[in-house]
This record gives C-alpha cells, structure tokens and sequence, in this order.
C-alpha cells in the first residue's frame, strides 16, 4: 500500500491551521463580497518546515474553488520575481479563459511586460530585470503592475468570478526593488481604486519582516501571522488521518510517541510517520503500533541527518563555529553573551553571522536577544558529530 506521509511535500491532511485558514477567508470575503481589494497583505512567518508552503497552497486551493484566478510565485534570493508573476498572470488569464484575445490586448499585457522587465513579450524568462532602477524606472514599473493586478482583477469579476489572489512564497528573498514595486503597486489600488477584487498572501520566513519594511514603509501595515507548532491533538490528527483514510490505524501509545517526538514540528510528524509505515508496511485492518514507530528510527535518523548535513555544509565557518557553540551550550536557548564567550569573541562581532543564520532559517530569536534552534534534533546532531571528531566538521 502507498505510503500516505509527505516529508517535504503537500500533506494530505493539513491539521491544526483552522485559525490562519480563517484568517485568510476574512481576506477573500472581503473581496469577493464588496469588490474592493483584501487590505494590507497578510504575511505567515515561521522557520523552515513548519508548514508555510503547505497553508498558502490549501489557501490557493480554497481561492480556485471560491471563483478566484490565483497566481503563485516563489521567491529566490537577491532575484526578482515580478517577470514571473506576470506570465503566471498571463497564463492564469488563458488557462481560465478569463480574457478573449481583443480583450487580453486591452489588458497591454505585452506593454506590461516590457515595462516591468521581460525580456520579450510575456514568457517565462529568467532573464534578470535591473535590480537598481532609477526613481523614474520604478515609477513606471508601480504603475504597469498597478494597471496589472487591477485589470486582471477587475476582468475576472467581469465574467462572474470573485477576484484576484496573488500568493507569494519565500517572501525573504526576493529583490528589494521588486518587493518595493508590488508593495507600492498595491498601496495605490489600496488608496485610489476601492474597486480592485484583489488580495495578497505571503509566507516566508521571519526576516521577512524586515525585507518587507525595509522595501516600503506601507509593508508597515501588512498583518503578520506567525505560524505556531501544531498543537498535540493536531499533530495527532496529522498522523492519524492519511492512514485511516487507507484503512490503517494508530494504537494510542504509538500515536502519542511519534507526537511527543516531534514536538508539534510538522516536517518532523511527517518523516516520524512516513518511517513508521515504510518499516511496518501495514495492509488495511493493521494498526501501527510504538514498535513500529521505533523500529522506522533509524530511517528518522538517516533523513535528518542528511537533512542537518546540508544545513552544516550551507554554513561559512564562523556561523558554523557559532552553532556549535550554541549546540554546546546545552540549553533551549542561549544569550548573545554566552555565545560570544564561547566563541571567544567580542558580541558586537556576532551581528552578520547572527542575522545569516537567521535569514537561512537555522536559528530564530528566542527574544531578549536569546537564540535557538528552529528544528529539533539539530543541536543533538551537532553535538554528536563534534564529540566523534568527523574529520568533514571543525571540533571548534
Ligand atoms: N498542518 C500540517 N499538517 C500536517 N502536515 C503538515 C502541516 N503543515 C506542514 N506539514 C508537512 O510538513 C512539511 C513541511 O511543510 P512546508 O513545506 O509547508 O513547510 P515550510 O514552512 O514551507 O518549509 P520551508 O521554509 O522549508 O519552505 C511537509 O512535509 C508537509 O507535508
Ligand atoms: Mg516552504
């Protein structure tokens, strides 16, 4: 039987996000009841793996089936990603058959494009648009996105449908001309043109916070919801579901195992889970049981453990000197203090590998300037590695 479990993927049961789903249909209601366009843009921030990707694409789901065009872009970092929303609008136009070609050519789509930086016509392209535009360039840009989003908006309630939802991921990477552009793009439609059907919804991690107000003060206003870890009978559920749908159940104990381990981590209940089936492989009628779970732990182990190498190796060796000073430490978070003692340097000098581990989604602020690990297990790993001196890691 396939295994249900989706390390790294779309879950099958997306578990304990009722309140951010909410959330997210306040927005839409409010475009597709009064026409005007869904506020400031709502912004879910969380480290890597606890399921941001996953709620914005059921959100996109729940969009298409409440008569939205939806437009998803991910962000790269330092690159700019407003040539491919355009041709992911331009496609979304076709593919709904939202737009006749007269029609699509009142739109200016190709003009649009031009303005905003493809290269030719409306294509998918990676050509790269300038990053430092003048003010006048810029200028230019805010206003073909504008006449853009609220085009295609404004078309598609035409034909009966609600609006536009305009999904945008990774949103602490992109270039911060691009950001600058769509945030002004839609501070003008916000003020001037009530009747745009258009809403924006972004993930990404928590420095998203400051490239979006780094890139325009508006950004100010955006709502930002930070994704929690899922409660433990959400968690439950998450596991529990995908099998039952199979016919295949969870003993209690083995349920509450894979949970506690975990640690409402959503990619962690995943791997748990996906381990426990792939070394059980249940027919319908089976209930897995906590054997079962501890017999797929070496499967857990294997995966994290490439899983953290890749994050070890992405990191230069002073950031790599500071984890594991941090993993030595031995506590759920550690002060700027302790980390700069044990590193044997000054804190002030701790500011750039500091900020690069938390732009990568390694570490996260604990508050009062205190860090710690977003995944766990990570520190465990490190600790572990250095003791055993593996010739590939520094026993710094
Ligand atoms: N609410 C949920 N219920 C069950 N599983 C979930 C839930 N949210 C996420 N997952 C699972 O957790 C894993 C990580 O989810 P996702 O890719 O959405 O996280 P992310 O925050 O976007 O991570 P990244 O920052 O690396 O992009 C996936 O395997 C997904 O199937
Ligand atoms: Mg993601």
């Amino acid at each position: 039987m396939r295994n249900p479990y989706t390390p790294g993927e779309l879950p099958r049961v997306l578990a304990g996000r009722e309140d951010q789903q909410h959330r997210i249909r306040g927005v839409l209601s409010r475009v597709s009841a009064y026409g005007e366009t869904g506020g400031p843009p709502v912004v879910f921030l969380g480290p890597r793996g606890v399921g941001k990707t996953s709620l914005l694409r059921e959100a996109q789901r729940d969009a298409d089936e409440h008569g939205f065009l939806t437009v998803w872009v991910s962000c790269h970092h330092g690159a700019p990603f407003l040539p491919d929303l355009v041709s992911r609008v331009d496609h979304a136009l076709r593919e709904a058959d939202v737009v006749a070609k007269g029609d699509r050519r009142s739109l200016r789509l190709d003009e649009i494009a031009v303005e905003i930086g493809v290269p030719t016509g409306v294509k998918v392209s990676a050509r790269a648009a300038p990053d430092e535009g003048d003010g006048a360039e810029t200028g230019a840009r805010v206003s073909a996105l504008e006449d853009l989003l609220h085009g295609t908006a404004t078309r598609v309630r035409e034909r009966g449908g609600s609006g536009l939802l305009v999904l945008v991921d990774e949103l602490h990477a992109p270039s911060r001309t691009d950001l600058a552009v769509l945030l002004n793009a839609m501070q003008n439609l916000a003020g001037g043109r009530e009747d745009s059907p258009f809403a924006l919804v972004c993930a990404g991690l928590p420095s998203s916070v400051a490239v979006l107000t780094r890139a325009a003060t508006f950004a100010e206003r955006s709502t930002f919801v930070t994704l929690p870890p899922l409660a433990p009978e959400a968690a439950a559920q998450a596991v529990g579901e995908p099998a039952e749908e199979l016919g295949v159940g969870w003993t209690g104990p083995a349920l509450t195992e894979v949970v506690e381990r975990a640690q409402g981590f959503p990619y962690l209940l995943q791997v748990l889970a996906h381990a426990t089936w792939q070394s059980a492989s249940p027919v319908a009628g089976d209930r897995l049981g906590v054997a079962d779970v501890r017999a797929g732990l070496p499967l857990v182990e294997a995966q994290l453990d490439a899983m953290f190498a890749a994050r070890w190796g992405a990191a230069t060796p002073l950031e790599q000197h500071l984890l594991t000073v941090m993993a030595h430490a031995g506590s759920a978070s550690v002060t700027r203090a302790e980390i700069a003692a044990g590193m044997g340097r000054s804190t002030q000098s701790l500011g750039m590998p500091r900020e690069r581990l938390i732009d990568k989604g390694i570490v996260e602020p604990a508050g009062h300037g205190r860090l710690r690990f977003t995944m766990p297990g990570f520190a465990e790993y490190l600790r572990a590695t250095t003791a055993t001196g593996d010739a590939s890691r520094p026993s710094t």
